[in-house]
């Protein structure tokens, strides 16, 4: 049976007044126009997890490493803090690691000045840990360059991105859902 991949988009800034929730939905709106995948959104902001990295599972950390589990593959969301990823988002990723393991995992990043460069190169480096496949093209979006209305001044260049990007995504989701069907994945 030949379903269309389930792809997680993780928003990845759970800051009071953030704007990652926009670009998510940004994103999320271009990627419902195609007809080969399916997307759930993950938002951090709606999980309460513990201050401390507990030694026994929470329900809420349960609920988000079976979503991730479910997943055949993710696009991250992320905003660059201090030249990396913020810190909401390295706690989640930490809870789960299997549930990762063979999946592609691609990136929209955004930052004030910059396109987030540097929170996807951080971002590159833990997947690889967590034995996924990250794709090559980005989407990066520069806050700086938005107009009044929230809109990126470069979207029509933004769009061809975010569908290379998921063309990617989409193949290698389908590839790696059969291999681990045909064989299991030995991390
Ligand atoms: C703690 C902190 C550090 C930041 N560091 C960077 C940075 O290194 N590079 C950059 O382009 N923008 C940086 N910014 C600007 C953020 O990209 C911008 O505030 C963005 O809106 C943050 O995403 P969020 O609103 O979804 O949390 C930083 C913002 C914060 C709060």
């Amino acid at each position: 049976m030949d379903t269309r991949p389930l792809i997680a988009v993780i928003v990845g800034s759970t800051r009071e007044g953030r704007v990652g929730d926009a670009i998510a939905r940004w994103f999320v709106d271009r990627a419902k126009q195609r007809a080969d995948l399916d997307i759930e959104l993950i938002d951090l902001a709606e999980f309460d997890f513990p201050a401390r990295y507990p030694e026994e599972a929470t329900p809420q950390m349960t609920t988000f490493t079976a979503a991730v589990g479910r997943a055949d593959g993710y696009v991250v969301v992320t905003p660059e803090y201090n030249h990396s990823f913020p810190a909401s988002l390295k706690q989640a990723i930490d809870y789960a690691y299997d549930e990762w393991n063979a999946k592609p995992v691609g990136f929209v990043s955004y930052g004030c000045g910059g396109r987030g460069r540097y929170a996807v190169d951080a971002l590159r480096v833990v997947f690889a840990e967590l034995h996924t496949m990250a794709v090559r093209d980005e989407v990066g979006i520069d806050l700086m360059a938005v107009d009044g209305a929230g809109t990126p001044r470069d979207e029509d260049v933004l769009e061809l991105s975010v569908m290379t990007m998921l063309d990617q995504l989409t193949w290698w989701a389908r590839a790696l859902r059969e291999a681990r069907a045909a064989r299991p994945y030995l991390a």
